[in-house]
């Protein structure tokens, strides 16, 4: 059927193929299939644990006081929900391109180009949040050990700087990393994980020795309100577990593989965090956390506890390697998300250029960096956080819906993991997230709204004509698919 001849409607909903998604996992595109289990594993770990857990609790502590545990543990279910539908849908479509070739082959190509559009908040846009946030860490670091980075090149907009020259820094060794193909940067990432939660088990140890159960009375003195709005905050520190879903493509067991992955990084990282919150508080009384903000406030309660400056010092220096570990996981996913997209022809075919000797997409990389490198060299870390979070919970909501599509249009195919549940979870991952999404801001509301409309200008200018589906001659609305598509 030619493109001509497709309805407006068939056109914006055509979906891809399930088994065509499916395919692409033997990578046709030369992508090598080198990451195990651990290295899943690893790069959701790494992708969560960053700037979050460091400077959260100076300013959930005070909204919710000593149940800011709870608020962790509300964050926590918040994102299982939509983790489970990941799980699923990474077990039956193993592809790179996570989330949006989920959608791609649920819920056609409108909305699988929304949600990748999205993706760009949750991935892009973090990256340079975090990489601003890393800035701030290797400023205090070197202000521990004596060294001061002053004038407008060292500091965030927000901090009277202009550029923000280590944030635009931090990227560029990621991008060095990248480049040296996904095996090298899965195993660098792998260390820089174990040494980051060794960093955070370190604090606990330590601020255990000054453990006062007193500190937890009263236990909940802003009421449930404190902890639902600490709730939405912490929500941020999760951000990430999803991104093993998008090397499914380089997996070697994706269906395996993916979903425990997925759901085994949830479960570490909250259990840390937990132990991390349970041990600041019960070292420093919950009013002390108040005007304490950023990365001070783990630091503050090692150097309270332990005369030396050491554990202070060793602390910033686990913190610009969490960080800096996040950076190179998440801009790792936006790369291969960029990739998928490409190949369905929505992208320009430059994003899926692959190097034949490293087997990697090289200009694909390079261009992610220099545009994370522009927003974190020139924006504060509030609004690129804030809009993450948005990108992030929209993406999520799709996900879930994405789970019950398919379950109703395909309930025959080989799913290596499924919801427990079902429909309940994935309802209650879709209310959740919608939850969340309008309690954020007006302003992030609003750059939500541009950052829209400016996708469906570039879609109707680029991808609905060049998309790969255009002039298939099974292209099917959701509804045609799910009678058509084979096992
Ligand atoms: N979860 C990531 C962090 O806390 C975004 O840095």
């Amino acid at each position: 059927m030619s493109q001509g001849s497709q309805g407006l409607k068939a056109r914006l909903f055509r979906v891809q193929p399930v088994d065509q998604a499916a395919d692409f996992a033997n990578n046709p595109d030369g992508l090598k299939r080198s990451i195990t289990f651990m290295g899943l594993l690893m790069l959701s770990v790494g992708s969560i644990v960053g700037t979050g857990i460091f400077v959260i609790l100076g300013e959930a502590v005070p909204i919710a006081g000593p149940a800011v545990v709870l608020s962790f543990v509300l964050a926590g279910i918040t994102c299982a929900f939509s983790a489970l539908s990941y799980a699923e849908l990474a077990s039956t479509i193993p592809v790179s391109g996570s989330s949006y070739s989920y959608t791609y082959a649920t819920m056609g190509e409108l909305v699988a180009w929304v949600c990748g559009w999205c993706l760009m908040l949750m991935y892009g846009v973090s990256v340079a949040a975090v990489a601003v946030g890393w800035s701030q860490y290797i400023t205090e670091f070197l202000h521990l050990i004596g060294i001061d980075l002053t004038g407008p090149l060292m500091n965030a907009p927000d901090s009277g700087g202009i550029i923000n020259l280590p944030a635009i820094i931090v990227v560029g060794l990621a991008l060095i990393l990248l480049t040296r193909g996904a095996s090298e940067s899965t195993k660098v990432n792998t260390i820089l994980v174990i040494v980051k939660i060794a960093i955070l088990l370190m604090f606990c140890v330590i601020a255990f020795t000054a453990f006062n159960a007193g500190n937890f009375e009263p236990f909940m003195p802003m009421g449930i309100a404190g902890v639902t709005g600490a709730a939405g905050l912490v929500f941020f520190s999760f951000i990430g577990f999803d991104t093993a879903a998008t090397a499914g493509a380089e997996a070697k067991n994706p269906k395996r593989d993916l979903p425990r992955a997925i759901i085994a990084a949830l479960i570490v990282v909250t259990l840390l965090y937990v132990l991390v919150v349970v041990a600041a508080i019960g070292a420093q009384p919950w009013q002390a956390f108040e005007g304490t903000g950023g990365e001070a406030a783990l630091s503050k309660i090692l150097a309270d506890i332990v005369p030396s400056a050491w554990p202070s010092i060793v602390l910033s220096v686990g913190a610009v390697i969490s960080i800096f570990s996040v950076v190179l996981a998440v801009m790792y996913g936006q790369t291969r998300i960029l990739f998928a997209m490409s190949k369905d022809g929505l992208l320009p075919s430059v994003f899926r250029k692959v190097t034949p000797k490293r087997q990697i997409p090289l200009m694909n990389t390079i261009i992610v960096a220099v545009i994370i490198m522009l927003l974190a060299g020139f924006f504060p870390l509030g609004p690129l956080a804030s809009a993450t979070s948005i990108g992030t919970l929209f993406v999520f909501g799709l996900v879930n819906v994405g789970v019950i599509v398919l379950r109703k249009k395909r309930p025959d195919l080989n799913r290596g993991f499924t919801v427990p549940g079902f429909p309940v979870v994935p309802a209650l991952g879709i209310l959740t997230c919608a939850i969340l999404f309008f309690r954020m801001d007006v302003e992030t509301w609003i750059v939500f709204a541009v950052w829209m409309v400016i996708g469906f200008a570039v879609y109707f200018a680029y991808g609905f004509r060049r998309s790969k589906l255009a002039d298939a001659p099974d292209t099917k609305t959701p509804t045609e698919a799910g009678k058509s598509i084979p096992k």
